[in-house]
């Protein structure tokens, strides 16, 4: 699709890009700011079309990009929560008029997200499955569910540890469409200081298993570079991944 501004206004603006990539105080400052919102739940203060969802508004100005660039006709979603982020992506797909469907896995798909998601203006265009994401019964009902999809996205938004990414990874990132995208979300946990008690922080992370798994698949995808220097406010730095 071509872009319905003036080639000058694209360097102008990507000479800015690389002035903040390279700008330590900005990148100190956002990561001090990050580790901020992360420890006060910033990312739960907000709803899409009246549902929490648990993302960082800046993200979703991206996702949104990503849906308009790459127009999947289905998105598959491990990670469900409250639902609004399921319906954040069927707005999206309706918004830019594609046909497709929004598929979200869970281990526990509690009511309020079943009534959330019911509800809502796209119940038609959202199917849930529960169950663990990387149990190979519900695999395997996703690969059939998949099937007829030409272009797949997927989001891996579920539990976080290094082993259960890996092994979300190593099932549904076959599924991903040459020119979609793969979206590891919650990467930033490797990058910030996080409740010790918890199974997943720096090292052990979303973050570790994506850097782990495309060091099996080289050539497979493509880590987007604008999409990552933008991502200063963003909970998945090193998380965006085009199939080529
Ligand atoms: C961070 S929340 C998802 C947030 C949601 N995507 C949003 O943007 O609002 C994580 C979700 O992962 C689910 N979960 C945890 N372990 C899981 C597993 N093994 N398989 C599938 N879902 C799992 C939890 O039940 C929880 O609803």
């Amino acid at each position: 699709m071509n872009k319905p501004w003036d080639e000058a206004f694209e360097v102008w603006r990507n000479s800015f890009l690389d002035i903040q990539a390279k700008d330590k105080d900005f990148s100190n400052l956002s990561k001090a700011w990050m580790q901020k919102a992360v420890d006060n739940k910033f990312s739960y203060q907000f709803d899409w079309m009246g549902v929490p969802i648990i993302q960082m508004p800046g993200d979703l100005v991206m996702f949104q990009e990503i849906v308009w660039k790459t127009r999947p006709d289905l998105i598959i979603e491990t990670g469900i929560a409250r639902g609004g982020s399921l319906i954040f992506w069927a707005s999206m797909q309706k918004l830019c008029g594609i046909d497709g469907k929004v598929l979200g896995v869970d281990i526990d798909i509690r009511d309020h997200a079943k009534k959330a998601i019911s509800g809502s203006q796209f119940s038609q265009q959202i199917e849930l499955l529960q169950g663990s994401s990387t149990d190979l019964e519900v695999f395997e009902k996703v690969k059939k569910f998949a099937s007829p999809f030409k272009k797949i996205m997927i989001a891996l938004d579920s539990n976080h540890t290094h082993d259960h990414v890996l092994d979300e990874l190593r099932l549904y990132a076959d599924l991903v469409s040459p020119g979609c995208m793969l979206l590891v979300l919650d990467t930033v946990i490797d990058d910030l200081d996080v409740d010790p008690e918890r199974p997943w922080g720096p090292g052990a992370s979303p973050k570790s298993a994506v850097i782990e798994y495309m060091k099996s698949r080289p050539h497979q995808f493509q880590n987007l570079e604008d999409f990552e220097k933008r991502a200063v406010f963003s909970v998945a730095p090193t998380g965006f991944w085009m199939k080529i």
